[in-house]
């Protein structure tokens, strides 16, 4: 078995990045490379500012401040780290196809494509090439036809070997998750590479919690994964509107049905839909593979969960409207939480992206805080210019970025809670009650709110699922 010196990660990104500092870390002889043709992305990695990092993830930095330039380096030669390297990380992205065949489904395969080209073309001798990108099923033997044929006509000595290495960290914890991993899954066909693999996970995890299989259970896991954790939030959400609809309450529903070990207590917590790079993707990829395989009543089934979860964020705008008079046009409105969940600063498929577009659409102006999302990402999402923008025409700009809570709920008729920051539990209400215009509205899609301590400051509070006082 070879046993790996230097490693070649090529995306340093929300994966590629917590992943190669955990490795490491952990594993103080092998080399680590990250590489990337972000050259700002690299540089922010660079950087001597530790909250400058592209990245917000708990633990983070710390990690870099041991490694970094030890035995982590981040750069943009990627040729020559794939030259040099026994074994490369592919974790670039695969969003889903916008456009062409599989549109609104398949995942765009254009950068791993490239990666492999790249890879096939620089690498010498024998390679480990290991997947670690949420990736459609089979899209290792693409890989492989690819390196393959650049051993055929380039050199027969370059020897390359894949393995399926999914992902399984969730961002805000990614730290932890890689470091106490509930499982590692390798799959592949050559049994002297898995274990390359698994020897560098050994240096911290046991070897029972590492799992081997072929290529495609071990891809086709990361996908059903994802979907069966996303499938709990989209029924929990469901469930959350009939409490609504009744006297029930979803933390009660959720408490109750959790503490039945066959179901458990995790990801039952009701809120305004999953965001986050990986569930709607890999949902969209698990119905397109079935519609291939003809399995059209299984795609059916799986789509429902998205269909869900984009009700659920529908749904909330509709209330926050109607909660409010039927009308928001010329109210403001403060977003407490712009990212898909608390303790990161990724924004993708945020609920708050379609929360903000529906609400502004109504006509209402948004003051939006974020402990770690910038500016420049939500005009990105939100594809509108803020009113921060000093080029803009404060009349005409429909949002403004709020640099702490009080700033956001300022002259606000109402604050919405998106994303469960700590710093949302104990919000000072006998502040804002002061600061906002009357009547002044909580909604709380997180449950995070002091409900009776709000509302005896003289709060009107919506709260997700909450029958008792909707
Ligand atoms: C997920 C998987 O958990 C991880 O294993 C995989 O590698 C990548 O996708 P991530 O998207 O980072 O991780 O976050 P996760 O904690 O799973 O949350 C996803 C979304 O579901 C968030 O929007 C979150 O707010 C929501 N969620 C999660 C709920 O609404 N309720 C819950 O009980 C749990
Ligand atoms: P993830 O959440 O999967 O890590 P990100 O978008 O955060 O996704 O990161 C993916 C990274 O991969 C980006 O920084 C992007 O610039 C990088 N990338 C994409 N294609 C290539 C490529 N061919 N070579 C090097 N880096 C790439």
């Amino acid at each position: 078995m070879k046993s790996i010196k230097k490693i070649c990660c090529i995306g340093a990104g929300y994966v590629g990045g917590p992943t190669m500092a955990v490795i490491a870390d952990k594993c103080s002889r092998i080399n680590v490379n990250v590489v990337d043709i972000n050259e700002e992305r690299i540089a922010a990695w660079n950087c001597n500012n530790y909250e400058k990092l592209p990245v917000y993830e708990p633990g983070l930095k710390d990690i870099l401040k041991r490694c970094r330039n030890r035995n982590l380096f981040f750069s943009n030669e990627i040729e020559k780290n794939i030259a040099d390297s026994d074994m490369i990380f592919i974790s670039v992205n695969t969003p889903t196809k916008t456009k062409g065949i599989g549109a609104g489904q398949a995942s765009n395969l254009k950068w791993i494509e490239a990666c492999a080209r790249q890879i096939g073309k620089y690498a010498k001798g024998k390679t480990i090439v290991v997947e670690k990108s949420t990736l459609p099923v089979k899209t290792a033997k693409t890989i492989k036809s690819i390196l393959q044929s650049f051993s055929k006509i380039d050199d027969e000595n370059k020897i390359f070997h894949i393995l399926s290495n999914p992902e399984f960290l969730a961002e805000g914890t990614a730290i932890n998750d890689l470091e106490k991993p509930d499982r590692v899954l390798i799959g592949g066909e050559d049994q002297e590479a898995i274990d390359s693999l698994k020897e560098i996970y050994l240096n911290w995890i046991n070897e029972e919690k590492i799992l081997t299989t072929d290529l495609w259970s071990s891809e086709l896991s990361k996908l059903i994964a994802n979907a069966f954790l996303a499938q709990r939030v989209s029924s929990i959400n469901s469930i959350s509107a009939l409490c609504e609809s009744t006297q029930a309450n979803i933390n009660e529903v959720a408490k109750a049905i959790g503490m039945d070990t066959r179901i458990g207590k995790y990801f039952l917590k009701s809120g305004p839909g999953f965001g986050g790079s990986c569930f709607k993707k890999d949902i969209l990829n698990l119905i397109y593979i079935c519609n291939h395989y003809g399995l059209d009543q299984v795609a059916t089934y799986w789509e429902n969960v998205i269909t869900i979860n984009n009700w659920q964020q529908q749904r909330i705008t509709q209330i926050i409207v109607n909660k409010m008079f039927g009308n928001v046009d010329g109210k403001k409105i403060s977003i407490l939480g712009f990212a898909f969940k608390a303790n990161t600063n990724d924004t993708r498929e945020s609920p708050a992206i379609k929360i903000c577009n529906d609400l502004i659409e109504e006509g209402c102006f948004l003051s939006i805080y974020d402990p770690e999302v910038d500016i420049k990402q939500i005009t990105l999402d939100l594809d509108q210019k803020p009113v921060n923008d000093k080029l803009i025409l404060q009349n005409s700009s429909c949002w403004e970025y709020a640099s702490t809570i009080q700033d956001s709920a300022l002259n606000s008729d109402a604050i919405v809670i998106l994303s469960d920051w700590d710093n949302f539990y104990d919000l000072d209400f006998e502040n804002l009650i002061n600061i906002m215009r009357k009547p002044s509205w909580i909604f709380d899609t997180r449950n995070v709110v002091d409900i009776s301590k709000a509302i005896k400051y003289g709060f009107n509070v919506w709260s997700l699922g909450n029958g008792n006082i909707n």
